[in-house]
């Protein structure tokens, strides 16, 4: 796989998006109602039975793509149950090589619009939750397909006690800063070290000598 030709983003948005501070309050004023999918009630049935007969720290890897990351995360943290989950089948199914074994993780196939509404009304007491690089939706015109820009919003800030999100396009962190301090939460902003990459896409961007930034908020 090559890693050097990875673009940097383009966006038609010189900024934070003029209406994020309307969309976000009304998110957050307003219940969320949409149904919620059969197959991800299914998912999340089997992986709560799996939580709840789990006496350690819960780990949440959210957009995990092929689970790289969940795996990293589950080696360094021996003790937690590491859950990732994506909705692409294909990637939470797909073989990806590791020299080394853990067991300590989940992968599963969920739309997290669903699941995170899921995982807050059955109270997971998660310890740290990720979303590493989710996908940056960089026309103004998608500000809504933003985790920040989305109804679930209100619910994403809601699972686990902290929560480290990565980007190589700031301005998507800065949103979501912007949406955090809306619902009263701190958070931080800042450059990731070049160091061994947590997913593929971290490592595709590195590989292209492109900025990956950090956002961190204790909730
Ligand atoms: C840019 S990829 C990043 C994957 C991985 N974190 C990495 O850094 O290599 C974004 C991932 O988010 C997943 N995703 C997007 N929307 C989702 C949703 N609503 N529910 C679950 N996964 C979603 C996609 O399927 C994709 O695998």
């Amino acid at each position: 796989m090559s890693f050097g030709d990875s673009k940097a983003i383009i966006s038609n948005q010189p900024g934070i998006h003029e209406s994020l501070a309307n969309i976000v309050n009304k998110h957050l004023n307003t219940e969320f109602q949409k149904p919620i999918s059969l197959h991800t009630k299914q998912a999340f049935a089997e992986i709560d039975a799996k939580v709840k007969a789990f006496n350690g720290p819960i780990i949440l890897d959210s957009c995990c793509g092929v689970g790289q990351s969940t795996r990293i995360i589950a080696k360094q943290n021996p003790c937690a149950l590491v859950i990732g989950v994506d909705k692409s089948a294909n990637r939470i199914s797909r073989n990806v090589d590791d020299s080394w074994q853990v067991d300590n993780y989940q992968l599963v196939r969920a739309d997290l619009n669903d699941f995170y509404r899921l995982v807050v009304a059955a109270n997971w007491n998660v310890d740290k939750h990720f979303i590493l690089y989710p996908n940056p939706w960089p026309k103004s015109k998608h500000v809504k397909r933003r985790w920040h820009g989305s109804a679930v919003f209100p619910f994403i800030i809601k699972v686990g006690k902290s929560l480290e999100l990565r980007s190589n396009w700031s301005l998507y962190l800065e949103e979501f800063q912007s949406a955090l301090a809306l619902a009263g939460i701190e958070s931080e902003l800042t450059e990731l070290e070049q160091a061994q990459p947590l997913t593929p896409f971290e490592a595709k961007y590195q590989g292209s000598g492109q900025q990956c930034w950090s956002l961190s908020a204790k909730l």
